[in-house]
């Protein structure tokens, strides 16, 4: 379908922008309460609510805060938290054990949710970086991070998690083979109704700092991710992955970063027309909020149209640490 207009003057484009009934009227796309996913730093203690120095105005919370900002999210109509713990250092390991301990951090608040907040559905991050001594999101070995070890390390996490009673299992970690492992594990443990959001098109981005300040992974990475997560300058490979992982058994797939990648959003959903979602990252966010500080941008207008263009470029929804404050500014109007 080629969209039409007559020649001027009997096409006057700007007769449909005259007026804010009219735009609204012939608006094609536009972000909504239902289209947000919000991720959340969880620490130890009780309490606790301390702000992420690269991201201002996140915080980590302890559990019972946690569950506080759950019910708070839940009542403005979020759809879904999303976990991302800060484990204590003392926890961390070479062989990365604290991932699926029933009782760590990510498993308890998982369940304290699950209890309290049952209006909400609760989403994880799979993968080894908070929980290992050498920062990276897998199991290094003589300096290589090894695969199918790790699959292993993320089947005992997803299980733990969907023990806890995890709806959304979000695996990040860019392994080859680990949704069907994780799927084939879900369905022998009786898990067959926990969904799988794939972090399937991943790019080694450097807007990921914040983040790794925020889950503590920062001091301990030595080099960088770039032997399993995508190399920027691909989009047909993200095809292949996202292929991939929905024939291993993923119900919803995610691009990420978010707006440096809005292209491969689209192609993603024109291609599979599967639920698609993206995750607009800490540095996104804190770029945002930087220049919003410095009185260089007007940062609630910024924050609206960056969340706009995940809709229009044909995601589903969105990860953003500014949902709470899009759903109340979507809320007043
Ligand atoms: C863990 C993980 C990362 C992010 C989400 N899960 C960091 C990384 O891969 O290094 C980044 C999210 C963000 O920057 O907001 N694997």
């Amino acid at each position: 379908m080629r969209p039409t207009l007559a020649p001027y003057p009997a096409g006057r484009p700007r007769r449909l922008r005259r007026t804010a009934p009219l735009r609204a009227l012939v608006r094609e796309t536009s972000i909504g309460v239902d289209d947000l996913i919000w991720p959340v730093f969880v620490r130890d203690g009780s309490g606790v609510r301390e702000e992420v120095p690269s991201m201002p105005g996140v915080f980590r919370r302890s559990v019972d805060l946690t569950v506080a900002a759950a019910a708070e999210a839940a009542e403005l109509g979020i759809p879904a938290i999303c976990l991302c713990p800060y484990t204590d250092p003392a926890l961390k390991t070479a062989g990365c054990e604290e991932a699926w301990n029933p009782e760590n951090l990510c498993n308890r608040a998982i369940r304290e949710i699950r209890r309290q907040v049952p209006g909400i559905a609760v989403m994880t991050d799979i993968a080894l970086d908070p929980y290992n001594i050498n920062g990276h999101d897998g199991i290094v070995r003589d300096g290589e991070i090894v695969n199918d070890e790790t699959v292993g390390c993320l089947v005992k996490m997803a299980l733990a998690q969907a023990d806890a009673g995890a709806d959304i299992l979000g695996p990040s970690d860019m392994m080859d083979g680990r949704i069907g492992a994780m799927r084939t594990a879900l369905e022998t443990a009786g898990h067959s109704n926990v969904t799988i959001m794939s972090y399937a098109a991943k790019y080694a981005s450097a807007f990921y700092g914040p983040f790794r300040d925020a889950v503590g992974a920062s001091g301990a990475l030595t080099g960088d991710k770039k032997t399993y997560q995508m190399d920027p300058g691909n989009s047909d490979e993200a095809l292949r992955l996202i292929e991939r992982d929905l024939s291993e058994g993923a119900d919803m797939v995610m691009v990420k970063p978010g707006l440096p990648y809005l292209d491969i959003c689209r192609r993603v959903k024109e291609t599979f027309g599967a639920p698609t979602f993206a995750y607009q990252v800490s540095g996104e966010y804190a770029m945002i909020e930087a220049a919003a500080a410095n009185g260089w941008i007007d940062g609630e207008k910024v924050m609206l149209e960056s969340l706009a263009a995940f809709r229009r470029a044909g995601c589903d929804g969105v990860l953003t640490y500014f949902a709470p404050r899009v759903a109340r500014r979507l809320r007043e109007g």
